[in-house]
Parts: C-alpha cells; structure tokens; sequence
C-alpha cells in the first residue's frame, strides 16, 4: 500500500496526544478513524478538536471551507461498540497512543493486525517502551514503527521516526516522506532509551535539580540563569513544574532504568519527594513554586557570575549528552540539532553550541566537574575527546 494524502489513517487512543495527531492528519486531508475504550473521552475529544480547528479558522491560519472539510473527515468510535476494530479496516496506516504499558499495546495491536489489510503500516507514539518490544507481538513485525510527536501534537513541528532492527526500509520511508507532508519535520532515531529528545534533554532537569540541591542556587534564580543568560524559554524549574513532577520523574526514571542504571541519567531524591507529596507543580497548585491564589514568586539573585556559571554547567552536560548520542548511532548530528530546537525549543542545536562555546572549554568544563566529584556522572563523551584531539568541530 501506498501512503498517500488519500490514504485513510486510524487513530487508537483519543486522548492528549491521539486527538492531536488525529486533528494534524483530518487537517492535511486524511479521512480519520479514532477509536478508543472510553466514549466520554471520545466525546470530550472530538468537541475539543472541533474547537482547536475552529480557532486555527478563527486566526486565519486555516480557512473556512478547509475546516469545515477537516472536521467532516474526523469519524470518531467507541470500541466497545457493536464494529470493534472493525472501522479500521481501510486504513492504510493505524497509530496508536495509548495507555504507556507494554502488554496493553502488544494486545492492541495483535487485534489491529486481525482487522487491517496485510500491508498497512502500524505506528506506536510510544515515548518510553521499546518499539521492537511491541512490534515483536505481531505477526508482521516488519511493518511495525514507532512515530513519536510532541505535545500538543498540532503545535510542535517535531516527529521522531524510529524503526526497530526490523522495520523495511520501505516502511520507515514512506511514514517519514507522509509525515513529512503534514508540514512536520522528522527525525530518523534508533530504538534506544528515550529515542532522541528525551534521552538528550535529560541534564536540563537532572543537573538544574543537582545544582539546587547543592545548595549553589534556589530555584528562581537558576530559571532566572537558563531564560535570561542562556536564552531557554524556560528554566527547568518552571518547566518540571509546567509538565507535572509525576510525568518527569517518571520519564527519568524509565530512561535511568533503560540503561542500566547509567549514573548520567540518575533521578533527583528532591524531586522525588515532590511526587511522594504529590506536589505535581501547577496541576496541582504546587511544585517548586506555589501557584495557589495570594501565593507570590520568589525573587532571584540576579548575580551575573554566578548564573553564568549554572548555565554553563548545565549546557555543558547538555552538550556532551548530545555528543554521545552522535558516538551511539542515536541519530545524524543534523537530526540530533534539529530535534532540540524543534522538539524542546532550545534556543540553538546543542552541537552547533558546542562549536560556538569551543569543545575544548566544554571537555575542561567536563573534566573539572568529574575530577571534584569524583563522579562517572560527569564523564566526557569518548568522541567529545576524540574531537579534541583532532582539532574537529560539528558544523
Ligand atoms: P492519555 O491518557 O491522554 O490518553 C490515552 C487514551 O488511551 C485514553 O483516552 C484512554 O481511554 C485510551 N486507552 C487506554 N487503553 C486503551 C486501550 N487498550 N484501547 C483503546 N484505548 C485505550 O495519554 P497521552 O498523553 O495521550 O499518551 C498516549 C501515548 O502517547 C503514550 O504512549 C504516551 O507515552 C505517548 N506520548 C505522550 C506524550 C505526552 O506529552 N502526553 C508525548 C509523546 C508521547
């Protein structure tokens, strides 16, 4: 089959993320199938993507009659109803963005595989199990991807695309070259622990978090630091707080776990107990900052020197995270730029930063660290040294 503006695309799970990606695809002239367990959150879904498409109509980013075909291409499916699975049948390509657990999404898709045509391309929005774990319960595995979008789907350009050992290369590039043609830029990653963004973006809260809990700075001043010196929207405070403790912590933790226990990913105890507290920050009025009515922000110490410091220090772990990602295969260094600045918003590619700063302040930087800590956390990247000593650079 070949996938195509035509091309019918099923959408399993409608909740934050199916809805979006669902909306993106009813948009860029799919027919749509989303189906789900749940008819509340079916309904719910439905009203809200209505709205969303309303609104892009509304600011003139969509117009009228192309809204209105949009949400008349969206059909929407209680799977307990009488069709099941069923409505999936001429899709030619299905993905799925449900709960995160393993046993759930085999189930799943071995039941998708009994409904669709032998050749329709099924995709997992999965952002933290192995796609070759879950394609390994179908009996075509090779069909089998994983298509990772950002929240909220319509809004963040970024599409990591991640075919396991056995994905056909004919799969992976006809998703992309799709995906693609929803105005979307993708990236190839391999089957590792976080693919791309998750993995690499891990010291902007681990070592933000280390650094408070060293004592070095509070909270608001090391946002304070990351916005106004090093040019993030936001700090890592603010946005650990935005995203929820509960989901970060979790995030973390999955990614420490899926590699073994590498200390460079080891998880925060200070967030630890904000999830055990159930301080999950703004969802919950409170999380490193209080957000309850009446409550006012902390002030912070806008001393140049020293949030230069906190910034470098955090970048350069940022730096040599993405450095070794370039060491493992994870992506092409252009793919690994390309994913910071398109799925978290950094304000530059973290390699391009590493050429800018020098890598060899960032291998010194890197080194000092390791040496006062004594700690496998801080250990440069073989190719960061390697780069060094040859006197190369990334861009
Ligand atoms: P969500 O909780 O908002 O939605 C999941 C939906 O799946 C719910 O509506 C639920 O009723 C439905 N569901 C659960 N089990 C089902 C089953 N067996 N059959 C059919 N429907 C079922 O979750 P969210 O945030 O949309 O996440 C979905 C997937 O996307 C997960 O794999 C998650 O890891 C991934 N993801 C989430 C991101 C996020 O920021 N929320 C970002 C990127 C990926």
């Amino acid at each position: 089959m070949r996938l195509e503006r035509g091309t019918a695309i099923g959408v399993v799970g409608a909740g934050a993320m199916g809805s979006g990606i669902a909306q993106v695809a009813a948009t860029r002239g799919h027919p749509v199938v989303v189906i789900d367990a749940s008819g509340d959150v079916l309904a719910r879904a439905a009203s809200d993507v209505q709205r969303a498409i309303a609104r892009d109509v509304e600011k003139g980013r969509l117009d009228g009659p192309a809204g209105a075909a949009a949400v008349a291409r969206l059909r929407w499916h209680d799977m307990s109803g009488p069709s099941g699975l069923g409505v999936l049948a001429d899709c030619g390509l299905v993905i799925e963005a449900i709960v995160e657990t393993l046993d759930v999404k085999r189930d799943l898709f071995a039941r998708v595989e009994g409904v669709v045509s032998g050749d329709c391309v099924l995709a997992t929005n999965t952002s933290s199990l192995a796609v070759a774990a879950i394609a390994a319960g179908c009996q075509r595995p090779e069909r089998v991807l994983g298509v990772h979008f950002f929240n909220p789907a319509p809004v963040m350009p970024l599409v990591e695309i991640i075919p396991w050992l056995g994905t056909t290369a004919d799969v992976t590039a006809q998703t992309r070259a799709l995906v693609n043609g929803w105005g979307k830029t993708t990236v190839l990653a391999t089957d590792t622990p976080g693919f791309i963004v998750n993995r690499i973006a891990r010291p902007f809260y681990g070592e933000g978090l280390r650094v408070h809990d060293e004592g070095v700075a509070d909270p608001a001043t090391i946002d304070w630091a990351m916005r106004e010196i090093g040019g993030f929207r936001m700090g890592p405070f603010e946005l650990m707080d935005l995203i929820g403790h509960d989901v970060n912590f979790a995030v973390t933790r999955s990614v420490f776990e899926a590699f073994f226990y590498d200390p460079r990913f080891k998880p925060s105890i200070t967030q630890q107990r904000l999830v055990d507290a159930g301080l999950f920050g703004r969802k919950t009025g409170r999380g490193f900052y209080d957000y309850r009515d009446g409550a006012s922000r902390p002030q912070p110490t806008t001393d140049p020197e020293l949030g230069g410091q906190i910034v470098e220090r955090i970048l350069v772990m940022l730096i040599n995270e993405a450095i070794d990602a370039v060491l493992w295969r994870v992506a092409s260094p252009a793919d690994i730029d390309l994913a910071v600045t398109k799925g978290v918003n950094y304000p530059k590619g973290l390699l391009a930063w590493g050429d800018e700063m020098g890598l060899d302040r960032v291998l010194a930087r890197l080194t000092a660290l390791q040496d006062d800590y004594g700690e496998d956390r801080y250990r440069p990247s073989a190719l960061l040294k390697r780069m060094v000593r040859e006197g190369r650079r990334f861009t």
